[in-house]
């Protein structure tokens, strides 16, 4: 296992454009003892609440999204270029069907009972502050619907306080 280090957050500087959208995350929660992630290219970075907070978007079909309702916590992992193709895997294949993690070649880690992925470099361990179902009649753009929700798959929208910034 890695040593990481939590970090002062205004001693990091991150494009979240870049970091979210381009490079991933993969996001990790932990229910009953027993942790499921997937990768996510969908969120931001920001403030809301008088608070630093991270939000990341889950359709009901995820598996992740039983272990982030069954959980106060959860966090998100970033990584270096080279494990682009575990990120891929663990954005493909199910944790209901086998241990992905295992067989993406990547290890939880935890920081104080919260799990995070052993192979990233920059971790976000997250307290679960609000959870906003999306409903179709809030859209104003009607491609919304039609290029991502046709089959009724929505997005919850998780807002997570940041608790800590972890580097290696
Ligand atoms: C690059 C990439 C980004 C993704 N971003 C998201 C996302 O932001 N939200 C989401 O619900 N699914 C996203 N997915 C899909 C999930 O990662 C994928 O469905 C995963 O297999 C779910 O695993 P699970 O069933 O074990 O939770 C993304 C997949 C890839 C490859």
């Amino acid at each position: 296992m890695h040593t990481f280090q939590p970090y002062p957050i205004d001693t990091v500087e991150i494009n979240p454009f870049e970091l979210v959208g381009k490079r991933w995350g993969v996001l990790t929660a932990e229910k009953d003892g027993k942790a499921n992630a997937m990768t996510i290219s969908w969120g931001g970075m920001g403030c809301l609440w008088n608070k630093n907070v991270a939000t990341v978007y889950v359709r009901e079909s995820r598996y992740t999204k039983e272990f982030l309702d069954g959980s106060d916590i959860f966090s998100i992992t970033f990584f270096d270029e080279k494990y682009r193709s575990s990120l891929k895997y663990l954005g493909a294949v199910s944790g209901r069907d086998e241990d992905k993690i295992k067989n993406a070649r990547l290890n939880i880690n935890h920081y104080r009972g919260i799990p995070y992925i052993d192979e990233g470099n920059f971790v976000l361990i997250l307290r679960k502050i609000a959870a906003l179902d999306m409903k179709d009649t809030e859209f104003f753009d009607p491609n919304i619907h039609k290029n991502y929700y046709a089959d009724g798959d929505m997005h919850t929208q998780y807002i997570g306080e940041v608790l800590e910034l972890l580097a290696r």
